[in-house]
């Protein structure tokens, strides 16, 4: 599914991600977060660098946008829940990731 050299270039960019999830889901998750929550959640509009959340709560925060407009498939919630604990997890690792900084 990930041609190899794209796939190697991010697996370096997230190796510090890499211990929490597979480098290939977390890197998933990142793409899919861009895709998906990035268009309402920017460093501006509602930042989510200061939550830290357990994977089943974030997996209620993802139900619940889909309330909200946003269009999840169901098919990446696996992938974006292991970007999102390695970078937003309970134990506050990753300092709220990268991509938001
Ligand atoms: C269509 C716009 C939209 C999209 C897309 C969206 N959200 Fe939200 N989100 C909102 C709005 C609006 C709120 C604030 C309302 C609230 O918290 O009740 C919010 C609030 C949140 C909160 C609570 C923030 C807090 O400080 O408590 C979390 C967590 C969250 N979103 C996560 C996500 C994740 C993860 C995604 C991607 C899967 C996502 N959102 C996609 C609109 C969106």
């Amino acid at each position: 599914m990930t041609p190899f050299a794209k796939s190697t270039l991010a697996a370096c960019a997230l190796a510090g991600l890499a211990a929490a999830a597979s480098a290939g889901t977390v890197e998933e998750g990142a793409k899919a977060y861009q895709e998906i929550c990035a268009p309402c959640h920017s460093t501006d509009m509602r930042p989510l660098d200061g939550l830290h959340l357990s994977r089943s709560q974030w997996q209620e925060q993802i139900d619940r946008m889909s309330g909200f407009g946003a269009d999840i498939p169901s098919g990446k919630v696996p992938a974006l829940l292991d970007y999102l604990v390695a970078t937003h997890g309970p134990a506050g690792n990753g300092q709220g990731g990268k991509q938001t900084k």
